[in-house]
C-alpha cells in the first residue's frame, strides 16, 4: 500500500537528527521544517518527502492521495517513561498532598506505591489489561505512538511476571509501539524480610523466564535511600544486561543516591528524573551513551524542584522528556503538555523539548531509525493538526488533540 499526503503547510521532520544518528547538540536547524510540503508512504514506511512539485515517478506509484488542507505534521511522540499498568487510583494522596503532607510522609504510612501495589495484585487480569489500554488510547488521542510501560506494582516473582506477560498481551490489542520494561526493583516486596533475597529471587527466577518468553527489552530499578542501593542491584542489573536487557533507571529523584553515576557506569540506555544529580553526575552521563530524561510531571504533580537540563545540555548529554504517568507522582497524560512544561521550567530551547518528546526518545528505547523523526526508512508515524507551525504547538501545550494521527500510515484516530 502506498499514499501520498499532499498539501502540507507545515512539516517537522527532525531528518537532520535522523541523517546524523545524533540525540545531542540538538540545534534550531534539526528541527528539519519544510513549507509546502509533500509525504510520500509505502508498506508503513516513509519512502519520500520534499516540498513542491511531486515527481511523476512518485505520482505514479502512489496508490492513494490525501489532501491535508495546509495542516502542521509533525512526528508522532514518543513516551518513553510510564509506569501505565496498574490497579485502583490514588486521587486521595494528591488531596492529601494539597493539604500539607509530603510524597514521602504518604508513602511512610502506607500509602503511595504499597497502596497501588495492594489495588494491583487484587485487580483481576481483565481488569488490568483494559485500564492500561484505556491509559494506552489516551495517550494516542494526544500524541504518543510508541509508549514505554513498567511494570513494579507487582512486587514478587509471581506479580511481576504476571504483570509482564499482561503487557504482552496488550501490546498485541494496540496499534501503538509498546516497548515493555521489567521494574520489580520498584519498591521492596513484602513477601521478603531482606531485600537481598527478593533480589536473589528476581536474578534465579524472574530474569530466566523475562528472558526464556521475551517477555521484556528494559530492566529499571527505583535508585533512592529507603529502596535501592546501586551496589545492593548491580550483580542483578548487569546479570540482565548480559541476558540482553538494556538498563534505565530511576536515579536522584529525591536525593543523591548515585543513580545517574551508576547509570553512566553501567551504560544504561537511560537514566530519569535527576532533580538531584550533580554536576559531574552530567558529565558522566555526556561521556556515555545513556539519556538523561527529564520527567517534570512529577515535579508539577508533586511539587518537587524542576531538573535543570542546561546542565546537562551544556555538558553535552542527549536529553529526552518524558510524562512518568503513574497513578501517585505523575497522573498527567498529555506528552506535549509535558513538552512545553520542560520547555518553561527545565529550560529548554524550543528545539530541544521538540526532539525530547521524539528523537531522543526512541533513541532510548533503542528505535534509533524507525521511530521519532520522518525520514525515509522511518516507521510513517505521525500527527496532522490544523495548527500554523511548532510555535503554536509548544504555546498550546497540549490542549488541542491532533486531527488525526497516523501509525505506519494508517490512520488510528
Ligand atoms: O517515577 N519514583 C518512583 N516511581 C514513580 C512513582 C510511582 C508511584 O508513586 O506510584 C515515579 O515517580
Ligand atoms: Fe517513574
Amino acid at each position: 500500500m502506498s499514499i501520498l499526503f499532499e498539501n502540507i503547510g507545515t512539516l517537522l521532520t527532525l531528518h537532520p537528527l535522523a541523517k546524523e544518528k545524533r540525540g545531542h547538540s540538538v540545534k534550531e536547524s534539526d528541527l528539519g521544517i519544510l513549507k509546502d510540503a509533500w509525504l510520500f508512504c509505502e508498506q508503513g514506511k516513509v519512502s519520500a518527502f520534499g516540498t513542491g512539485a511531486v515527481s511523476d515517478f512518485i505520482k505514479k506509484r502512489a496508490q492513494d492521495k490525501r489532501d491535508l488542507e495546509n495542516a502542521y505534521v509533525m512526528p508522532g511522540l514518543v513516551d518513553s517513561h510510564t509506569h501505565a499498568i496498574f490497579g485502583g487510583n490514588r486521587y486521595s494522596e494528591f488531596v492529601q498532598r494539597l493539604n500539607g503532607s509530603s510524597y514521602q510522609e504518604i508513602a511512610a504510612s502506607g500509602g503511595g506505591i504499597r497502596s497501588t501495589m495492594n489495588a494491583t495484585r487484587s485487580a483481576s487480569d481483565e481488569d488490568l489489561i483494559q485500564t492500561t489500554l484505556h491509559h494506552i488510547a489516551d495517550f494516542q488521542k494526544r500524541g504518543v505512538c510508541t509508549v514505554e510501560i513498567k511494570t513494579g506494582y507487582g512486587l514478587s516473582v509471581e506479580q511481576e511476571l504476571r504483570l509482564a506477560r499482561l503487557l504482552k498481551n496488550i501490546e498485541s490489542q494496540t496499534r501503538s509501539h509498546i516497548v515493555k520494561t521489567c521494574l520489580a526493583l520498584h519498591d521492596l516486596s513484602p513477601e521478603y524480610k531482606r531485600s537481598e533475597d527478593y533480589i536473589n529471587a528476581l536474578r534465579n527466577e524472574l530474569l530466566p523466564v523475562l528472558i526464556k518468553e521475551n517477555l521484556v527489552s528494559f530492566i529499571d530499578a527505583f535508585i533512592e535511600k529507603g529502596y535501592y542501593a546501586p551496589q545492593q542491584v548491580e550483580t542483578f542489573l548487569l546479570a540482565a544486561k548480559k541476558s540482553g536487557l538494556g538498563i534505565r533507571l530511576h536515579a536522584d529523584e529525591f536525593s543523591n543516591a548515585e543513580g545517574t553515576k551508576y547509570a553512566a557506569l553501567w551504560g544504561a540506555a537511560s537514566a530519569d528524573h535527576l532533580q538531584c544529580a550533580s554536576q559531574e553526575d552530567a558529565k558522566a552521563l555526556a561521556r556515555s551513551q545513556t539519556v538523561a530524561t527529564l520527567l517534570p510531571g512529577t515535579s508539577l504533580y508533586t511539587g518537587i524542584p524542576f531538573t535543570d537540563a542546561r546542565m546537562f545540555l551544556k555538558a553535552g548529554c542527549a536529553v529526552a522528556v518524558a510524562s512518568d504517568f503513574n497513578p501517585g507522582s505523575s497522573y498527567v497524560k498529555s506528552l506535549a503538555q509535558v513538552a512545553s512544561l520542560a520547555a518553561i521550567h527545565c529550560h529548554l530551547k524550543s528545539w530541544e523539548a521538540i526532539a525530547g518528546v521524539t528523537y531522543v526518545p526512541a533513541i532510548s528505547l533503542g528505535l534509533k531509525g524507525r521511530k521519532g523523526a520522518i525520514h525515509e526508512g522511518y516507521d510513517a508515524d505521525f500527527l496532522v493538526y490544523k495548527m500554523k507551525g511548532m510555535e503554536e504547538w509548544l504555546a498550546d501545550m497540549g490542549q488541542t488533540l491532533p486531527d488525526e494521527v497516523w501509525i505506519h500510515a494508517e490512520k488510528v484516530q
